[in-house]
């Protein structure tokens, strides 16, 4: 097996004409988390420069990129599989381009190329901009190739994107994380914080608001640390305070934010600004300050509560939804119960809610204490059990409110219904509604509520528009 490594930049051809080669497919699978969508989006803008088109079927590809993620041993499991699916469209067509990109592949390397014999091409989270060199490179020489930089020293190149919606969109502002919480692969595999600069943000958010985008949403690891790397003076509040003044944006949401890093001034913009949504999403991982501690989050349930005091106080009406992670190292049934304590206090509008996942190379992984799968599958059951009740009775009183959505397209599950999100981040859906509203903010009055979703009907005023 011939592997090369390609470690130098090397210009795209730009807009090859793809009738020399005949129509050639490219399909992107993405694992994780919005950085990997994203991602997944600049994958997609190279390979259509290079004259791929794309397809939603397997069996028609030409190329298949399957952008990883490694958080938790779960996904990995669901990747490794799908991997060795994939052997089968190499054996119908051996000219067939397979790519393993993401976390994964940052973290895995070689390993993989000896692993899945027909993997092409190995591609790291530092080298997302080398996708149509490398293709390139397997096109011309039938090599494999695998790109996995240890570490990107300065912001990757621009790429061109394809975006997956039309009216929502992702704007990555930082890179990477040095947070090191105990149990998280992440900074291991996406590397230091690198923010990008405010100038390119602003005018990556202007065009899309010119191409007729109506959300954004600000994407990093940890955003509340934008700036602290670079020398241009402006943090995250700035940041935000300059997404909101695009006139052509109806909303600004942003994924996510560290509890020990929300501050006041970020809090004050958000107040005093139009567009930037009421919805704070502040993982807390776990409701008992032993565990914090021993997760090197850097904040106690006290803190954590003044803060979430702080902004329901001045601003009043916004949604605060959390991760936690059960069965964390040496978590008693005490400690625990004072999670699920932690959880019926603050009322969290949703919890999303994870089994503890032991990521070798990292120092929870080697705490001794780990604890039995049976016992962390029973924890979470209760937690999940406990975090549906407090978000019924939350949503439920928002029956018979008008709320503000943005309309996003027809219900997955009904194509005569509608959905959208408020601008607390709920899921709301209704009927009777044209495609014509898609894109657009509408009020809706909700009639009904479930655990994650709101259901209504469009107020007066908005028929009225209809008709
Ligand atoms: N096991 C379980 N959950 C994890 N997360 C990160 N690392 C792990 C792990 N090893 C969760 C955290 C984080 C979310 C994105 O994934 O709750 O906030
Ligand atoms: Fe992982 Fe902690 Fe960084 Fe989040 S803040 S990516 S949990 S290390």
């Amino acid at each position: 097996m011939i592997v090369r490594e390609v470690n130098t930049h090397i210009s795209i051809e730009p807009d090859r004409d793809s009738n020399k080669f005949g129509d050639q497919y490219y399909i992107v699978l993405t694992y994780g988390c919005q950085m990997n969508e994203n991602d997944s989006e600049r994958f997609a803008g190279q390979l259509k420069r290079l004259g791929y088109h794309s397809t939603t079927e397997l069996e028609k590809a030409d190329l298949i990129v399957i952008n990883t993620c490694c958080v938790r041993e779960s996904a990995e499991k669901k990747i490794h599989g799908k991997i060795g699916e994939l052997k089968r469209y190499k054996a119908l067509n051996p000219n067939i381009i397979i790519v393993i990109a993401g976390c994964m592949a940052q973290k895995e390397r070689e390993k993989l190329l000896k692993k899945f014999s027909h993997l092409d091409i190995v591609i790291g989270t530092h080298n997302i901009h080398q996708l149509a060199e490398l293709v390139q490179t397997v096109e011309a020489k039938r090599e494999k190739v695998l790109a996995v930089w240890d570490q990107a020293e300065r912001l990757a190149p621009d790429v061109p994107t394809v975006r997956k919606g039309q009216i929502s969109a992702w704007v990555p502002i930082m890179y990477g994380c040095n947070n090191f919480c105990t149990y998280c692969i992440v900074p291991y595999v996406r590397g230091r914080e690198r923010s990008r600069p405010l100038a390119d943000i602003i005018s990556e958010i202007e065009q899309l608001g010119k191409e007729g985008f109506k959300e954004i949403t600000l994407l990093g690891q940890n955003v509340n640390s934008y700036g602290k790397d670079s020398e241009e003076g402006a943090d995250f509040a700035d940041l935000l305070k300059e997404s909101d003044s695009i006139q052509s944006i109806a909303r600004i949401r942003y994924m996510t934010s560290h509890p020990r890093d929300m501050n006041d001034k970020v809090i004050k913009v958000i107040q005093d600004s139009r567009k930037i949504c009421e919805h704070f999403h502040l993982p807390i991982q776990a409701g008992s300050d032993k565990i914090l501690d021993r997760m090197n989050r850097g904040y106690t349930t006290e803190y954590y509560c003044q803060l979430v005091k702080k902004i329901r106080d001045l601003i009043p009406g916004s949604s605060i939804t959390t991760d936690i992670i059960v069965g964390f190292p040496g978590e008693t049934d005490e400690m625990f119960q004072e999670t699920l304590e932690f959880v019926k206090l603050i009322g969290f509008d949703a919890a999303y809610t994870f089994l503890y996942s032991q990521r070798s190379g990292t120092p929870a992984a080697q705490y001794e204490d780990q604890i039995p799968l049976a016992v962390k599958k029973a924890r979470l059951k209760q937690l999940m059990d406990m975090q549906n009740q407090v978000s019924l009775t939350i949503n439920k009183q928002l029956i018979h409110r008008t709320v503000e959505v943005l309309v996003e397209g027809f219900s997955k599950t009904d194509e005569s219904k509608l959905m959208g999100r408020t601008r607390t981040n709920k899921i709301v859906i209704w009927e009777k509604g044209g495609p014509e509203k898609i894109g657009q903010l509408v009020n809706i009055n909700v009639t009904s509520a479930q655990t994650w979703l709101l259901k209504g009907r469009l107020t007066f005023n908005d028929r009225e528009e209809e008709n």
